[in-house]
């Protein structure tokens, strides 16, 4: 049962499709209570058993008790265990215990969740304006509450079916050739691949839907050639408009008033990658449709996916942070001397040390810009989570006008529930550490809970210099993540597949992806369809069973599997728990199989580095087909099934 409770004047946030009555005045619901006063606040006692699952894209674990998470869309690269906002603002718990009640915050603006982390038995939630709705829902398991949610949110996105091919990004090729090497080099050594990603130096200056023409002559002809060699390219969008006189979409936004304002009604500037850029007022629905309508300048030349960029939105800094800061620093050297600043910057308290870093995504911005939402002035702060969201949705509304019958890759960095109606998201900017492999693992069925099924992390890590067998790893995890990317910064170690040595190892793990597309693409829909999750804990399937609630490093894929790989250096297997008897596979390097059935209990399972793990649950099995070389390639009249035998299917040997 869903019930919803308003509170205050709440902004329309449109995360929830189905119209329901909502109900005031309220201050107890099915499991806590509620305080309106100097803001909201929620409160519910935890048992000690109660399992605290969703939050989406968030820090820390699948039961999210013992920390305290703030959703607020913030472009941090740094993800480390102490971080409380991501990229992503995905305001839906469920408390998994004597009762299973999903709690859906439909605010848009800062809202922290503390689930025991001040208080270890006491999960409050809470926000500066008590107006918003609070939708509560009540079911006989967590599973049956997500569906719930999920229902009442509408229809995820549904990705081509290209776009479960392999993809390689890297932020600083620059130019055709550039990409051209990564494709020639990916084919002669016969790693499957689909997709090359544009970052954003095929723009001119960093501005949106332009192309370098020097690096990039005749970019049409090019996209038309790489398709040839089924490839699809993928340029970057980024937030910020560049602010250059002549530049037409600039001109015409100002023309015609689609950037964010500030109160006095000029233009906010704000410096990202293209220097002083203004801000696309996406909330305003006759912005956002112009803003979309864009997109139609790329896939007029033939491109047919994006990834929508530095949407929290990132700010470098502003001209007023600018100023500010030019003031602090002045008064911070007058009061510690020039002298001693240089000699002797330790003696300077902690607290005054960070000043430069202040400037970045300073809140103080978001309170400096609106939004024009049917004629009235909305201070950003207010909505600040909802900009990725309408971003990622003026492109995907442009984009079925632009061809309806035609489906494109879609997928955006920071988000709110909503979106994913509308596209997927990538995890941003992680780190080429071992700890992100399972950071990567435990959000994934955070987000398909809240309808994100087309997600994915950065393979081999974004930031920092990784290692051969660290992308080994990721890669055997990324085989069954819908998005399977390697992406990397600029200034960071080559990380293409083909710059290590042994080869053949990264060609058997990409193929064994592409040996399991039917079922992958095929489970994706059907989750999608049903309002379901690709990814399950391993609790919402076995609720009696303790120690598969407790398990954070394993995870059900659709019906049919279980997906458990191995996230640490330097060993040469892993521990898994099986709930239930299963039938454990292995896709070695030379192409066969290995199965070998298990009974339930912890097995200590060996896993080399080129080989890839999965579990096949018990009474089930999945088609594989043979690797191809691109998703188009795929020959479906090579399937066999793998798993349990029922007499009528090819087992494959
Ligand atoms: C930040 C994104 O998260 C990253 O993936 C991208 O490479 C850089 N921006 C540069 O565009």
């Amino acid at each position: 049962m869903v019930e919803k409770y308003v509170f205050g004047s709440p902004f329309e946030t449109e995360a929830v499709t189905e119209q329901i009555m909502a109900k005031t005045d309220v201050t107890t619901i099915v499991c806590g209570e509620i305080v309106v006063e100097d803001g909201f606040y929620y409160q519910y006692h935890m048992e000690e058993t109660d399992v605290i699952y969703g939050l989406g894209e968030a820090n820390r674990g699948i039961n999210k008790r013992g920390y305290q998470y703030v959703s607020r869309c913030t472009d941090d690269p740094n993800h480390t265990e102490d971080k409380t906002s991501l990229y992503g603002a995905h305001n839906f718990i469920v408390l998994s215990g004597k009762q299973h009640v999903g709690l859906f915050f439909d605010y848009p603006s800062t809202i922290c969740f503390d689930i025991g982390y001040t208080r270890q038995d006491l999960l409050t939630v809470r926000c500066d304006h008590a107006d918003l709705y609070l939708y509560v829902i009540t079911g006989e398991s967590v599973y049956d509450v997500v569906k719930q949610f999920r229902k009442i949110i509408g229809t995820s996105y549904i990705a081509p079916k290209y776009a479960f091919g392999f993809g390689q990004s890297r932020w600083g090729y620059k130019t055709a050739e550039d990409i051209e090497t990564v494709v020639q080099k990916y084919r002669e050594n016969q790693i499957p691949i689909d997709m090359v990603y544009l970052d954003i130096d095929y723009m001119q200056d960093y501005k949106d839907f332009t192309v370098n023409a020097e690096r990039f002559p005749a970019f049409g002809q090019f996209v038309q050639k790489m398709k040839g060699e089924q490839i699809h390219l993928i340029p970057i969008i980024d937030a910020g408009v560049k602010i250059e006189k002549g530049y037409d979409i600039y001109e015409e936004g100002v023309e015609k008033g689609y950037f964010c304002k500030r109160e006095d009604g000029s233009e906010f500037v704000a410096s990202v990658w293209p220097g002083w850029t203004h801000f696309p007022d996406v909330l305003n629905p006759e912005a956002r449709a112009w803003f979309g309508g864009k997109y139609e300048i790329l896939t007029n030349l033939g491109i047919d996916g994006f990834w929508n960029d530095m949407n929290e939105p990132a700010i470098f800094y502003s001209e007023e942070g600018i100023r500010a800061l030019n003031q602090a620093i002045s008064e911070h050297v007058k009061t510690f001397g020039v002298d001693k600043m240089i000699d002797n910057p330790d003696a300077i308290p902690f607290d005054a040390r960070g000043i430069l870093e202040q400037i970045q995504n300073n809140p103080e911005d978001y309170k400096r810009f609106y939004h024009n939402v049917n004629g009235k002035m909305v201070r950003h702060d207010l909505v600040h989570n909802l900009f990725g969201f309408n971003m990622t949705r003026a492109a995907g509304e442009a984009l079925k006008k632009i061809a309806p019958d035609k489906k494109m890759l879609l997928f955006s960095r920071s988000s709110y529930i909503g979106m994913h109606r509308y596209g997927g998201i990538w995890t941003g900017d992680n780190q080429s550490w071992w700890s992100h492999i399972l950071l990567n693992l435990k959000m994934m069925p955070s987000l398909n809970m809240c309808g994100f099924l087309y997600t994915g992390a950065d393979l081999g890590g974004f930031g920092s210099n990784t290692t051969r067998d660290l992308l080994l790893r990721w890669l055997a995890l990324g085989v069954f993540t819908p998005l399977m990317r390697n992406h990397t910064a600029l200034g960071t170690r080559e990380q293409e597949c083909y710059q290590f040595e042994q080869i053949a190892d990264f060609r058997h793990v990409i193929g064994v992806r592409y040996r399991l597309i039917p079922y992958l693409y095929s489970t994706y829909i059907k989750a999608a369809n049903q309002n379901d999750m690709y990814f399950r804990p391993l609790g919402f399937d076995f609720p009696e069973d303790r120690r598969a609630i407790e398990t954070e490093d394993q995870l059900l894929l659709g019906d049919e599997a279980m997906i458990a790989p191995v996230y640490t250096q330097n060993v040469s297997g892993r521990t898994v728990y099986l709930p239930e008897e299963m039938q454990f596979v292995k896709f070695m390097p030379d192409g066969t199989i290995y199965k070998e059935t298990l009974p339930s209990g912890t097995h200590y399972v060996e896993i080399a580095l080129n080989e890839v793990p999965l579990f096949i649950r018990k009474g089930k099995c999945i088609p594989v087909v043979d690797v191809a070389q691109s998703v188009d390639a795929i020959d479906m009249s090579t399937i066999k099934y793998l798993g349990y035998d029922n007499a009528t299917y090819t087992i494959v040997e």
